[in-house]
């Protein structure tokens, strides 16, 4: 494993519990820095928080409440100076199912989590990393990351609430990207392909077996794979890269 600087640094990981955002939260820690846990499943927040050790922290937070977003940046400041990066990495699939089909709630639900709570998390913590002046680039510092998914690039059948939500996870990339490039601030997006964790539980066989066949390596993704991209976006080093969308898909979608 490559040692990444995030010595000294605090980042907020959104769906740490677990998943994908546990394993960054790892590769952070190992890397020097400390984090806060904003999940929704209090338990399972705490439990991972434990895990880590005394620079973990965890928060119960719904991303896609505007109010418990806010509180989570106040609670969050109260034994973090400074917030030097944030993942979203919370999201849910919804049902596989057709687009005519599709239960209305559902969709909405999708959209919810994993736009609007992209959305609510950007645009509090940007706030705060505005007024982090670190930097000599320019004014704030930050750098944040978003789990975005190939699904998003490519549309996956079966999935359309889930891609929809993942291409406008890209598309908010780029325009924060492009608003904050005159700052310290960066944010870059990632688009796995599958890697075998919770959410799988909530995919049926057959999609977990589409999004296999999918993949020119011929294999899932693992955990560690994400964190190692993930883990050195949040570091100083990522400083030309701003608005990008990052490859992680085994070959499968190569632009
Ligand atoms: N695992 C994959 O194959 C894969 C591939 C591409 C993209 N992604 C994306 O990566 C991210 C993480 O996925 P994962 O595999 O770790 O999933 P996971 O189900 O293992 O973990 C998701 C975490 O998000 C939390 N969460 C869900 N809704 C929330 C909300 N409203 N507020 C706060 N927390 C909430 C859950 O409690 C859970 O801890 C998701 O955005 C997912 O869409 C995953």
């Amino acid at each position: 494993m490559n040692q990444l600087d995030f010595n000294g640094r605090h980042a907020v990981v959104t769906g740490g519990a677990t998943g994908l955002g546990f394993g960054i939260a790892q590769r952070l820690i190992a890397s020097g820095g400390s984090v806060t846990l904003w999940d929704r499943d209090e338990e399972a927040a705490a439990k991972a928080a434990e895990s880590l050790g005394a620079r973990a922290f965890a928060l119960k937070v719904d991303v896609s409440q505007h109010a418990s977003v806010t509180q989570a940046i106040a609670a969050t400041l109260a034994h973090a100076p400074r917030i030097d990066a944030l993942v979203n990495s919370a999201g849910i699939t919804g049902p596989n199912t057709k687009l005519w089909d599709y239960p209305v709630d559902a969709w909405r639900e999708v959209m919810e989590v994993n736009i609007n709570g992209v959305f609510l998390c950007c645009r509090e913590v940007v706030a705060q990393m505005r007024r982090q002046g670190r930097s000599s680039e320019g004014g704030g510092y930050g750098r944040i990351v978003n789990i975005a998914s190939v699904a998003g690039k490519e549309g996956n059948p079966n999935a359309s609430a889930y891609s929809a939500s993942k291409a406008a996870v890209i598309g908010l990339t780029k325009s924060l990207g492009k608003e904050l490039a005159d700052t310290g601030i960066r944010v870059n997006c990632v688009t796995p392909a599958a890697v075998k964790t919770a959410i799988f539980d909530q995919m049926t066989p057959e999609h977990i077996a589409f999004m296999l066949s999918k993949i020119p390596m011929g294999h899932f993704g693992t955990v560690e794979e994400v964190a190692a991209m993930v883990g050195w976006l949040c570091t100083e080093d990522c400083s030309f890269s701003t608005g990008a969308v990052f490859d992680l898909s085994g070959g499968r979608s190569t632009y």
